[in-house]
């Protein structure tokens, strides 16, 4: 029939319209920004003030987007904080909020700007994006009304949240998202529950979150593997904290261990050790950053695949503890000592020979390596070390870690202290872990702190293993694990988890049946 035939020609034309227009890959930019700070955040300011300031930082960040889009750069993210800074109270962190609309409403500000009040910083976003014709993906301060009657509503009326906007190519805004995992952000409200915010683009699905977001299971690994999103916007105000959590050194690794694109761009602040933006996909750094020298701002550019997961460079799915729990473990070390990574009890274990196999276990986790180095003048002192717990001071986060690193000296009561430089190469590493969570992220950290992309791979039974040959001068290798289910619910004691609530719920459950009965 006539009809059915034209349907069928109209489909297969937008068929291959979509296949056209559908990019295979896309150049993305990050900026490291180091931002204006007001000169006093205790106290407040005026409006005028506070947008001085803010355009003061949107004329820097300007010029980036130019040169990104001068570049043939598709995207732009830019960091956490970027416009003003941070340490406020919910009242100084006032006059540099406005209230930001959700994206349903199809709102251009650059065209239309006084569609929903004061809102000049949104205009002007909205404008660099329209006329360098390049999504913006900016962070900026959201106010909503509330009733003051309502309990969760604050005594000034408003919620105040710390939030990620984009625009697209045309200046729409088509994404705004509230953090939700603060970290210590007195000045800020986090939403009720996570929130999933994602966007289509011709060159793949976007996903959003923000700075400490990253170590959570919501909404960044939800985004991932439900929602099956290409790429993360990632803005952070991040301070690197060695040997495990620089910002280079995480991203790229949890760009990895969830098989991912992640576009991290950080404040340059080098005297609260805030440095590190990169570029990644799921198989390897494309590019980073890595400062503590300037006081520079800097643009990174590279090209990704759009749809990671369908393209030659995917890497295939890793089961972290099949070699480890299904090999005979190396003997356990005599010298086993108790050891401390901020405030992270570690079982550690001494590298004493040049080459050799060794294992150490830290509760339910045993951690294996076998390794062959060449060892420099200098003396340096290795060990391996496992750790299985709530971490931290906070004791919020169920980590599970397995590591080699350099100790900050020859005296090993340093081993898990910062340190930044190193002399020893390896030309064979293979670390694995019995891990209990799927969500496992590899670091490899050089000496000076760079990254060291090519030069090692994750194969399918979960060892972290150097490859092409001998490495430079190595920090730590690791393999850092979240047990997201065994989270403590309240930031404070760490005594609630998930699964005592369970059985608390279940044990409630119980008594009502009983009752019945
Ligand atoms: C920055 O890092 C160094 C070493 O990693 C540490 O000693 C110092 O305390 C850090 N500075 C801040 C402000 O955290
Ligand atoms: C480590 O173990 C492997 C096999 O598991 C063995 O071939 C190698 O010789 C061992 N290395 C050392 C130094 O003991
Ligand atoms: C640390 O290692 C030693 C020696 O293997 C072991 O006896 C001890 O139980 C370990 N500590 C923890 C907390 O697992
Ligand atoms: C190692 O450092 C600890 C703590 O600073 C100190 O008590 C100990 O004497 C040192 N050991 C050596 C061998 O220097």
């Amino acid at each position: 029939m006539i009809t059915s035939s034209f349907q069928a020609s109209v489909a297969v034309c937008a068929l291959v319209i979509l296949h056209v227009s559908a990019l295979d890959t896309f150049i993305a930019a990050v900026y490291e920004h180091a931002v204006l700070r007001p000169k006093a955040t205790e106290t407040p300011v005026s409006r005028d003030d506070a947008l001085l300031l803010m355009n003061k930082n949107i004329d820097i960040l300007e010029r980036a987007i130019q040169q990104a889009a001068a570049q043939g750069a598709q995207i732009i993210v830019t960091p956490e904080d970027a416009l003003y800074g941070w340490k406020f109270t919910r009242e100084t962190i006032f006059p540099y909020l406005e209230d930001i609309p959700d994206p349903q409403v199809a709102w251009i500000p650059c065209q239309d700007p006084h569609r929903f009040g004061d809102t000049p910083v949104q205009a002007r976003l909205s404008c660099l994006a329209k006329d360098n014709s390049i999504y913006v993906l900016a962070n900026i301060g959201d106010k909503k009304p509330c009733n003051s009657h309502y309990s969760t509503c604050p005594p000034n009326g408003y919620y105040q949240y710390n939030t990620n906007v984009v625009y697209d190519a045309k200046g729409q805004l088509v994404a705004r998202y509230h953090k939700y995992n603060l970290f210590s952000e007195p000045q800020f409200d986090a939403p009720e529950k996570p929130e999933l915010v994602t966007f289509d683009t011709a060159f793949g699905k976007f996903g959003i979150f923000t700075c400490f977001d990253i170590l959570f299971h919501d909404p960044a690994v939800t985004l991932v593997k439900d929602l099956q999103v290409d790429t993360i916007l990632f803005p952070t105000a991040w301070m690197n904290v060695l040997p495990l959590l620089t910002a280079i050194e995480f991203h790229s690794a949890w760009a990895m261990g969830m098989r991912v694109n992640l576009l991290a761009a950080n404040i340059h602040y080098v005297q609260q050790n805030m440095t590190g933006s990169g570029i990644y996909a799921p198989d390897s750094p494309k590019v980073f950053h890595y400062d503590m020298k300037t006081n520079e701002g800097k643009l990174l550019l590279s090209e990704l695949y759009s749809h990671p997961r369908k393209s030659p460079a995917y890497p295939a799915a890793v089961d972290w503890s099949a070699y480890a729990t299904t090999i005979k473990p190396f003997p356990v070390q005599k010298n086993t000592f108790r050891g401390f990574m901020s405030r992270d009890e570690f079982n550690f274990t001494e590298l004493f020979e040049n080459a050799g196999n060794l294992s150490v276990c830290h509760k339910d986790l045993c951690c294996h390596l076998s390794y062959r180095m060449l060892r420099q003048e200098g003396n340096e002192v290795y060990v391996l070390g496992a750790f299985t717990g709530l971490h931290g001071r906070r004791r919020r986060e169920y980590w599970q870690v397995c590591t080699m690193l350099k100790c900050k000296t020859t005296n090993v009561t340093t081993c898990g202290q910062p340190v930044e430089t190193a002399l020893t190469r390896f030309d064979v590493f293979s670390l694995s872990g019995t891990f209990r969570t799927k969500y496992v992220f590899p670091e490899v950290l050089l000496t000076k702190v760079k990254l060291s992309p090519g030069k090692f791979e994750v194969l399918k039974d979960g060892r972290l293993v150097n490859k092409n040959g001998l490495s430079e001068p190595i920090l730590t290798v690791s393999l850092f694990g979240r047990w997201y289910t065994k989270d403590s619910l309240s930031s404070s004691g760490g005594i609630r988890n998930l699964e005592t609530t369970n059985l608390l719920i279940a044990t409630f459950l119980m008594i009502i049946v009983l009752q019945i009965l």
